[in-house]
């Protein structure tokens, strides 16, 4: 549903309270246009798999607040869910191609995620059991966010070197996991396949989520697999053909349903070539939202983030890459609708003030 952006025609006075001459300001917003239509539901947030081992310049902010381990128990974070009117959550991040999913025919051990030098962003495979699974939807049924699950899309792929992984995406455990999720009735109200790259280091979003994260949801990192990649990269042809895949899994296993959940893809930094390219070998229909991931603020360490988040002709750089990408949807893939998938401004857990 589509939302246009109330404009309110209002003066209004400043007081400058942090400056010693108080100055006013008049701001006058023209009301008579719109310039976006946004989502109904376009506050969202990440549950992550980061956890307490992640660390960034010596802090590990992660705590407890990872899928496989977040309190679901705490009456703050369940009303702030519901405060929202159905938040969107995410349940992703830079791990999320490394989780398998423990379904009764998993053939490996159901262990959670540990530090491993050598494992992609530095960690082992990790698993997530059907019993915290069940616990998480009890959860959700009871707060009623509107859910995107991030699969892990690295499966079945072998590393071809220089972070170029090839093969196809082998969608078994993935296949297994989502008839699971349908035959239990557990609502997800999208799908998402996309994975990660390592042009910024360990992604992971703390700066204007930080304070927000710890009171409602760790708000998270993403899997960037496009374009140049973060850590991994695979390219848009056989993105494109995983993404048909994906789409066949959803027709078939939600065959029945009414409503069939939405393919979101690819969540990673936008590349003109690959999003063309990944909406043209997909064709028509098969990806329903086109996500952005956006860290435009740079890494949380810059001495000079604070000067950055205050300079608002710095933040607009960013329209550019939004209007880029909208004219490429718009010219390959009209059907989809265009999201940010995962922001924090800041990437490597943002920082702290
Ligand atoms: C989870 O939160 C509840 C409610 O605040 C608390 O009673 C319980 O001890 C917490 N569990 C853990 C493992 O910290
Ligand atoms: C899907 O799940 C149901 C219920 O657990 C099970 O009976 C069925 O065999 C599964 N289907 C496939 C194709 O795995
Ligand atoms: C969906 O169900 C119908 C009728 O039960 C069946 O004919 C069709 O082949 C099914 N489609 C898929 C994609 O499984």
């Amino acid at each position: 549903m589509e939302l246009c952006v109330p404009l309110i025609l209002f003066p209004i006075s400043l007081p400058a309270f942090l400056a010693k001459d108080v100055g006013h300001a008049s701001v006058v917003v023209d009301g008579t246009v719109a310039t976006a239509h946004i989502d109904n539901n376009f506050v969202c947030a990440t549950l992550d798999w980061w956890n307490h081992e992640k660390c960034d310049y010596n802090h590990c902010p992660w705590g407890s607040a990872s899928v496989l381990n977040l309190n679901l128990s705490r009456p703050l974070l369940a009303k702030s869910i519901q405060a929202f009117n159905q938040l969107r959550i995410r349940i992703g991040g830079s791990l999320q191609d490394q989780v398998l999913y423990g379904v009764e025919d998993l053939k490996y051990p159901c262990h959670p995620f540990r530090k491993q030098k050598g494992g992609l962003f530095g960690f082992s495979t990790g698993c997530l059991p059907m019993s915290r699974w069940d616990e998480l939807n009890h959860f959700f049924s009871k707060t009623r966010p509107l859910v995107t699950f991030s699969l892990n899309a690295l499966s079945g792929r072998h590393h071809k070197g220089a972070g170029v992984w090839v093969g196809d995406w082998d969608s078994s455990n993935a296949y297994d996991f989502i008839n699971y999720t349908v035959s239990k009735g557990y609502q997800i109200n999208s799908w998402e396949l996309d994975m990660i790259m390592k042009r910024y280091e360990h992604l992971s979003c703390r700066l204007f989520c930080f304070c927000f994260t710890y009171i409602l949801v760790y708000l998270g990192v993403g899997n960037e697999l496009c374009g140049n990649g973060v850590e991994a990269r695979v390219g848009a042809e056989q993105y494109g053909k995983d993404m048909m895949k994906l789409k066949q899994i959803v027709n078939q296993l939600y065959n029945d349903s009414h409503i069939k959940p939405a393919i979101v893809r690819p969540g990673g930094f936008y590349d003109q070539k690959w999003f063309a390219r990944l909406l043209q070998v997909s064709g028509s229909g098969v990806v329903n939202v086109v996500t952005q991931h956006l860290y435009n603020l740079g890494p949380g360490v810059d001495p000079k983030l604070m000067q950055m988040i205050l300079d608002q002709c710095y933040l607009d750089h960013i329209s550019g890459t939004f209007d880029n990408l909208a004219a490429t949807v718009k010219q390959h893939g009209p059907w989809a609708s265009i999201w940010v998938g995962e922001s924090g401004g800041a990437y490597n857990s943002g920082e702290c003030i």
